[in-house]
């Protein structure tokens, strides 16, 4: 090869890694260059952040740059390491520019200047960092602490709901199931004042979406702890390189009202949590909202409270919860609530802007879907149940556990047996990881299904339609290892179908032995994919189902399915 095409190819490939530093007015801006696009990931460390790339598109280098709080950075091809004075403690934004005309890709840091916390803590001293743990989620390992067991959330939330400003004061009770001197909670975009443990004040780091706590102390396996954690601010809701405002997750403001959906990890845009569906913990809300707005969040409603103009309602989850599932709604609600068995109470609410009899013919059949359900998996898991609408009307629903979230734009029928069956799979059982999510989302769409064709000739028909396509399209397995397709019908379509020709070959009768005994197995807890296959071959006794669902569920090629027919 010429030397000069050579070099050309190098220059091609490869950018030249030193920032190019600007100091604006609040912060200062780092921009590296870059030779080609990426997605990339941001991870705290002590006293740094380190953002990986998912392409080798750097030149690896190290050095100093002039910011006078930035120690020194480092580059790999695919990644950047920054290290900060231990002092600065601001949220740094990362943000992704692709490549136009003559502009390189570029990724740009903003690194606000710093200011001094109101009660600075005890910055004398090196931060704890958290023992170090296997991390069994692989496209959101910063959300989670390994060594932590949430067991109760008390959330007090005071709602500014026009400003959309928010005061929460969270008693968090916690075991550490790891011997660790700091644990490392989430809170994105809110600033805390105050954090105690154990009615001791704590130190506190907050850095990017994490906020570590000294525990003062190495805890011992085992131990409990009261942390409380005081913060404030406008929450932002919380979104991944290349999502638009209406992708983003978390507590989101709309016209006159304010509502949540959190999954995957929008719950740490408006409480510090350990965000991740393997630490479920039972939760109280108390939200206080100025009159005449009214505050409604998951389980049962306890009471409420008038001072002055303001409202405090207090609802409590007895059932244990996983942070993604937790909501808050606040507008102005007509409520229909009723007691439809002894031990189920049916509430719904429906924003003051909406048409009287909105979804009344879908809601009307909440019974008969309730029977649907039962019949098939067991008694309803909780003893409360509902839907609550928002005022904004795309694009999805979400199976908020005993209040299902629905957009204001009108839904099919399935897509309410679709929310309600996420109670058994997804609410009581839910899944361990986020790879696991197609035991939430393949099991709705498998009861969405069966509902929309109850008669057998129908279903296979539809089924034969998804099968083929899912072949003709090489659908990928239902088991998603790969951020950006968590949402995709791999989940939902490639994940009902494991079910449905799980179904065909053992028949109806061990199929549904299979439903319910995988159900109580797990119930109120989590479940894993390895834990349902397990179930499978328990239940039925048959240990060759294992190679069987294990095409299905990690192939790369979608398996044969004869019971559809040629
Ligand atoms: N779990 C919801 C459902 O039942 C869908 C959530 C989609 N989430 C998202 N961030 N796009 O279908
Ligand atoms: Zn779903």
């Amino acid at each position: 090869m010429h030397k000069h095409l050579i070099s050309a190819l190098l220059m091609s490939s490869l950018a030249f890694a030193a920032p190019r530093v600007g100091e604006h007015d609040n912060a200062y801006r780092l921009v590296f260059d870059l030779a080609g696009n990426t997605d990339f990931s941001v991870q705290a460390l002590t006293s740094g952040i380190q953002i990986q790339l998912t392409q080798p598109v750097l030149t690896p280098e190290s050095g100093t740059v002039n910011v006078p709080f930035v120690r020194s950075y480092a580059t790999t091809a695919n990644s950047i390491t920054l290290k900060f004075d231990p002092a600065y403690l601001q949220e740094i934004k990362v943000s992704f520019l692709p490549a136009s005309g003559e502009q390189k890709a570029r990724l740009v840091l903003d690194l606000p200047k710093m200011v001094l916390a109101s009660t600075p803590p005890s910055p004398s001293k090196d931060f704890p960092v958290p023992t170090p743990a296997k991390n069994p989620e692989v496209m959101y390992p910063e959300s989670l602490d390994p060594n932590l067991d949430v067991l109760n959330y008390d959330l007090g939330l005071e709602v500014d709901v026009q400003k959309n400003f928010l005061k929460g004061t969270a008693l968090i009770q916690l075991k550490t199931v790891a011997s660790t001197p700091a644990i490392r909670l989430n809170l994105l975009g809110l600033t805390v004042s105050e954090v105690q443990v154990n009615g001791k004040t704590a130190a506190f780091q907050q850095q990017g979406q994490h906020l570590l706590i000294d525990l003062n102390e190495t805890s011992s396996v085992g131990k409990t702890y009261r942390v409380q954690v005081i913060y404030s601010g406008v929450p932002k809701t919380v979104k991944d390189p290349g999502d638009t405002e209406e992708d983003s997750v978390g507590w989101k403001k709309f016209k006159d009202g304010i509502y949540v959906l959190n999954e995957p990890n929008g719950a740490m845009s408006w409480f510090p949590c350990n965000d991740h569906p393997s630490d479920k913990a039972t939760f109280t809300f108390r939200i206080t909202v100025p009159l005449p707005y009214m505050g409604v969040a998951n389980g049962t409603s306890k009471t409420t409270s008038n001072l002055n103009d303001s409202k405090t309602y207090v609802y409590e989850m007895k059932e244990p919860m996983a942070t993604y599932l937790a909501t808050v709604h606040i507008n102005r609600f007509g409520q229909e609530i009723r007691q439809l068995r002894p031990n189920l109470k049916i509430r719904n609410y429906f924003p003051a802007s909406l048409p009287e009899d909105f979804q009344k013919k879908e809601l009307g059949k909440l019974e008969a879907m309730l029977n649907f359900m039962e019949k098939q998996v067991g008694p309803y898991p909780f003893s409360e149940y509902g839907v609550i609408f928002t005022e904004y009307p795309t694009p999805y629903a979400l199976e908020t556990q005993t209040l299902s979230t629905f957009p204001s734009q009108k839904k099919a029928d399935w897509a309410f047996v679709h929310e309600l069956s996420h109670g058994w799979f997804g609410n009581s059982v839910t899944p361990k990881t986020w790879s696991d999510l197609w035991l939430s989302e393949g099991f709705a769409t498998y009861f969405q299904d069966l509902w929309q064709y109850p008669k057998e000739k129908d279903l296979k028909a539809f089924l034969k339609t998804r099968y083929e396509r899912n072949l003709k399209n090489k659908m990928k397995p239902p088991y998603i290892t790969e951020r950006k397709e968590l949402f995709s019908q791999r989940a939902y379509q490639r994940g009902s179908l494991v079910l449905h020709a799980l179904k065909f070959k053992i028949g109806e009768k061990a199929f549904g032995q299979v439903l319910q005994n995988y159900h109580k197995t797990h119930a109120f807890k989590n479940a894993s994919t390895e834990d349902f296959v397990q179930s499978v071959v328990k239940t039925t006794g048959k240990p060759e189902l294992k190679g069987f669902l294990e095409k299905w569920i990690y192939g790369s090629v979608v398996p044969e399915f004869p019971e559809l027919g040629q």
